[in-house]
């Protein structure tokens, strides 16, 4: 039996398999451990779960020497030295595919929902602001037939390519790969996407130069991370106009604080982080994070590994 750290409380039956088979240690509050709490506890864990919230450095590494796998509870892993991991001879797993299609649908969700101006709308009817039908009021932008510029080819990116062909769009792909260059998506879309991982080449990704390139009837949507768009330069692209809107599920930092600059900008949504938040979602991410801890306490390979950059 390996001690295992548990840093959340996790949706659905999948901690029971991890119990079943070693000691788990689980941190029972709403909020995830703060970091000398977690210095603490991982000081004699063999096996670590951790959440996108852990930020697992090789300082932390260096006070965990029983640690022999680490399973991280989201598809992401930015939050983890997978190289110092991989240095000291640790495993790290993540959870793709599970949630693909629930971080596209929420793209969508808030593509749709900036496009047309629903918060604002739905607000307005709860003021008690919806005295008439009006012609001109509550104008939104044309979804069906826009382009839709994907920053990023991956699995949640097609997805969302999907969701867009649906809708009658013409999707363009930035990226890596002989796809389109970035400025010249940025300059032909109507909405933009993201949809890649975070890594020291795409953290800014959307500077004030790239924000300058999309068009001032545009909307940028971000489900990816935070960090991959400046925000103090999105902040100013709204306010002056340089682009229509933004939606984000991530920001920089999270939580963004509720007197952050960046809430006051005009034609913003900003919901808390909840890409992949369905049920069923959350439940087969757990499970994966657990097959992914027990394959690498037993010294197996794991079925959904990370590798270094
Ligand atoms: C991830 O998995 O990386 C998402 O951001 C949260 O599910």
């Amino acid at each position: 039996m390996a001690r295992c750290l548990v840093t959340r409380a996790l949706p659905g039956p999948a901690l029971d398999r991890l119990r079943a088979a070693h000691d788990v240690e689980l941190w029972p509050e709403r909020e995830g451990p703060p970091p000398g709490e977690l210095r603490r506890l991982i000081a004699d864990a063999e096996g670590l779960l951790s959440m996108l919230t852990d930020r697992i450095d090789a300082a932390l590494l260096d006070v965990a020497p029983h640690l022999r796998a680490i399973a991280n509870y989201a598809v992401g892993y930015d939050n983890i030295d997978v190289a110092a991991a991989t240095a000291r001879g640790i495993p790290v797993g993540n959870t793709p595919d599970v949630l693909t299609e629930a971080t596209a649908d929420l793209a969508f969700a808030l593509l749709l929902a900036a496009a047309r101006g629903l918060f604002g709308a739905a607000a307005a009817v709860r003021a008690g602001e919806w005295t008439t039908w009006e012609p001109a009021a509550y104008l939104g932008r044309e979804v069906h037939g826009a382009t839709l510029g994907i920053i990023g080819r991956g699995r949640i990116g097609r997805a969302v390519a999907r969701r867009a062909h649906g809708f009658g769009m013409t999707v363009l792909f930035a990226g890596r790969d002989g796809d389109i260059p970035l400025l010249e998506v940025l300059h032909r879309s109507d909405f933009v996407s993201i949809h890649c991982p975070l890594t020291p080449e795409t953290r800014h990704l959307i500077d004030g130069r790239a924000l300058a390139a999309m068009r001032r009837t545009a909307i940028l949507v971000n489900t990816a991370r935070g960090p991959m768009v400046d925000q103090a330069a999105l902040g100013r692209a709204l306010a002056d106009g340089t682009i229509a809107g933004a939606a984000l599920d991530v920001t920089d930092p999270e939580p963004l604080p509720a007197d952050d600059p960046l809430l006051t900008a005009p034609n913003l949504i900003v919901v808390p982080h909840i890409g992949s938040a369905t049920h069923a979602t959350r439940e087969r991410m757990a499970e994966l994070a657990v097959d992914n801890l027990l394959a690498g306490l037993a010294g197996a390979p794991m079925p959904h590994p990370v590798t270094p950059p």
